[in-house]
Order: structure tokens, then C-alpha cells, then sequence
């Protein structure tokens, strides 16, 4: 039976997407599959393939929008220019609502459709709300979006045209996310927010096909975007799972990246704390990045730490950086989130940190054009030309 457990105290709950946090320590619990005999599938969908390490009995095919088997491209232009060791990226732009998040929202409605629940929530900047509007447009959920009250028009209107009711909230951002919890049970609403466990484990899937493309012989590292934590936490439990039932024979070590503007688990990780402290200040560009007080920060400082990883944080010049760059020289336009990664690659390089045959891959979680106001103006890069003048002006560029 599929069980709730909790990081720090080791208790096991029933797997209630109603009571998702742990009565004695009050911190988001995780999925705990039973250890018997897990394997990888036959299937045409990752979500099929990868079954046995998921806690849902069936794939339910009406939930499928294209989710998963996301590219995993070599970066050779970059891995040239700055004598990199090998690079890659995977691509998680090219999911249905252009980011990774679609990869937990179809695992949580696979549990809510299975337990016949009919309204689902979420609280999110931007990318969730989207991708939680539109499968749940999908499977004929009544779904409820709440926002932070500045929430750019761009994302509202893309999580709107799904039909969700949304709703902008004023007020403090972290307390939403701990209140829609008791809301959600009040309303019979199920709250699938960033740190869900059953989000969680979708996000495993991205693990598991990493390895699966890549083989890694040697050491190898994996390097993604940290807000509230989820993301990383259901990277390395993947990898954690596949080592418990010899699929994999070692887990790569995990760098996550904060934007130094809001980069409480960063700090703490710095520091020596075993716990994040909530920060005031929240700005920086990568915006999708920007959680003051991470619901999923204690988990990932734990688990980090004891699989011998890192969480450090970069600036938003680095980042802005690495954007340009992954769009000039790989064709890859990502949100500055995402490219805090590369970010943290350079840094990583430039500090000697990594080993020169080490494979080093790139999780892209969403796609620069859901945030095109976060790029600097480019006057430089527009021309404007009467159509007589056109010949001179593109023979003056060649
Ligand atoms: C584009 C992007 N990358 C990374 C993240 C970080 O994910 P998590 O909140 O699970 O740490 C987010 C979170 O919203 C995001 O929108
Ligand atoms: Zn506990």
C-alpha cells in the first residue's frame, strides 16, 4: 500500500491527498512505495514505462497531453566556447504548457481522477497555474488557480482561457500556500501546489529518462532551478529509487540553483543551517524562482546534504547571461529560472568544481517566451528599413 512519510521523523501516514503534511513536524511528506519488486515497463509513454515507481495503479490515456520524453541535447557550441566538460539539456520547454510542472500536474490528476475527486487547486506564480488550468481542463475538473496579486497579465490570460476560476490574492504568498490547505479541505477542493507529494513523483520521471538516454558511465552531475523545492526533491528520490532496486548503480550529484535576490535555501545550505530562514526580499528576474519562504526547502537541504550535493545561488547578471547565451549559441530560449542552471555551471567551472570527463546536465524547465518582459530592451538587434533601402540595409549586415 502506497504510504505518506515524513523527512525528519520517519512516521508513516495514509496517503490522503487531503493531509499532506506531517501532524508532528508540520513539513510536506513524501510518497513511500513499497520496496518489492519495481522494474521499467514496455510502454509508449514515460508515464507507462515507468509505472512501478509511481503511485497510481494505471495510466490513465484521457490525462495525456504529450508530457515527458523531453530531448536531452548536447551543447556543443557552449561546451567549445568555454571548455566545458560534456553538456546537456533537457529540454522541458517542449511539454504541453512549455514547462516541467506538466510532469507533476498529470501524476496528481491521476490520483485525484482515481479517487474520483472532482475539484483541484493550486498556488502558483505563473508556470503552475497554467499547466494545473489545462489538464484539469482536460479532465473536466472544476479547478481553482490562486495568484499573487501582481501576477503578470501573460500568465493570467494563460491559465484563464482554460476556464479556471482564478483568483488573485492579496497578501502574504507563503501563508496562501499554507491556508489553501485548510480552504481546500473546507471546499473538497485538492490543493496540488509545488511541493504535493503525488506532484513529486511525476517530477521522478524526468530522473529516470535522463538515465535512461544517457547511460553515464563515471561521474556525472545533474544542476536545476530551486524555488520551493519539489522539482529537486522528486530529481532525487528518482535516483534514490532506481539505486534501491539496482537500476542505477550510483546518483549523480545534484547542484541546485537559487537567484541570489531570493535564495533562502542557498543561504542556509552556505551557512551550515539545517533549516531554511524565510528571507523578506524577493527580487530578482528569474520571478518563477522567487519564494521567500520555499515549503519544500527543509526536505532538499536534507536531502542534498546527505547525498553530497549543493544548493548555491547566482546573480542576476549571471543569469541574464546564461539566457543570452543559451538562445545565441544552442537556439534554446529559456526563462531566466532555467537558465540559472548554466549560471551555475559557469560558476561551478570557474571554482574548478568540476571534473573535466564529468557529464554535466542541464534541466530547462520553461520556455522564455512565457516571459518575454524579463529580457533586457534589444535596440540593437531591430532594424527598421523602407522597402527600397532594403537591399543596402542587408548587404550592410552581411
Ligand atoms: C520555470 C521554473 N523553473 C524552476 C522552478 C522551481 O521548481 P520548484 O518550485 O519545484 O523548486 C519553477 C517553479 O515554479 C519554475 O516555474
Ligand atoms: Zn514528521
Amino acid at each position: 500500500m502506497i504510504q505518506f512519510k515524513c523527512v525528519f521523523c520517519g512516521r508513516r501516514h495514509p496517503a490522503d491527498p487531503m493531509a499532506q503534511s506531517c501532524p508532528e513536524c508540520s513539513e510536506p511528506m513524501l510518497v513511500d512505495l513499497p520496496a518489492d519488486g519495481r522494474s521499467i515497463r514496455q510502454g509508449d509513454t514515460p508515464l507507462a514505462r515507468y509505472l512501478d515507481f509511481l503511485p497510481f495503479p494505471e495510466v490513465d490515456d484521457a490525462l495525456h497531453m504529450g508530457e515527458g520524453d523531453t530531448p536531452l541535447l548536447p551543447l556543443n557550441r557552449l561546451r567549445e566556447k568555454f571548455r566545458l566538460p560534456p553538456v546537456l539539456a533537457k529540454n522541458e520547454m517542449v511539454n504541453p504548457t512549455a514547462s516541467f510542472k506538466d510532469r507533476g500536474t498529470v501524476a496528481a490528476l491521476h490520483v485525484a481522477k482515481a479517487r474520483g475527486l472532482r475539484r483541484i487547486g493550486t498556488v502558483s506564480t505563473g508556470n503552475m497555474a497554467a499547466s494545473t488550468a489545462a489538464y484539469g481542463a482536460r479532465a473536466g475538473m472544476e479547478t481553482f488557480v490562486l495568484v499573487k496579486e501582481d501576477t503578470t497579465e501573460e500568465k493570467l490570460l494563460s491559465t484563464a482561457v482554460h476556464g479556471a476560476r482564478l483568483i488573485k490574492v492579496t497578501g502574504d504568498y507563503g501563508e496562501l500556500g499554507r491556508q489553501s490547505f485548510a480552504l481546500g479541505k473546507k471546499h473538497g477542493i485538492y490543493f496540488m501546489n509545488s511541493v504535493d507529494p503525488f506532484r513529486v513523483e511525476g517530477y521522478k520521471v524526468t530522473g529516470f529518462e535522463i538515465f535512461e538516454t544517457l547511460r553515464p558511465r563515471g561521474s556525472w552531475c545533474i544542476i536545476v532551478p530551486v524555488s520551493s523545492g519539489g522539482h529537486l526533491i522528486g530529481l532525487m528520490k528518482a535516483f534514490i529509487e532506481f539505486k534501491e532496486h539496482g537500476l542505477c548503480p550510483e546518483v549523480p550529484t545534484f547542484f541546485g540553483i537559487q537567484a541570489e535576490g531570493c535564495s533562502p535555501i542557498a543561504q542556509a545550505f552556505a551557512s551550515g543551517r539545517l533549516r531554511y530562514a524565510r528571507v523578506g526580499s524577493h527580487a530578482t528576474v528569474a520571478q518563477s524562482i522567487a519564494n521567500p519562504s520555499p515549503p519544500g526547502g527543509n526536505i532538499a537541504l536534507k536531502m542534498i546534504r546527505e547525498l553530497g550535493g549543493e544548493i548555491l545561488a547566482v546573480t542576476d547578471e549571471e543569469i541574464l547571461s546564461a539566457q543570452r547565451l543559451l538562445a545565441e549559441e544552442e537556439g534554446l530560449f529559456c526563462l531566466p529560472a532555467s537558465a540559472t542552471t548554466l549560471a551555475g555551471m559557469l560558476k561551478l567551472e570557474g571554482q574548478g568544481r568540476l571534473a573535466s570527463g564529468e557529464s554535466v546536465v542541464l534541466v530547462l524547465t520553461g520556455s522564455g517566451l512565457k516571459n518575454i518582459r524579463a529580457l533586457p530592451p534589444q535596440p540593437s538587434r531591430v532594424f527598421t528599413s523602407a522597402l527600397p533601402d532594403l537591399d543596402r540595409l542587408i548587404a550592410s549586415l552581411s
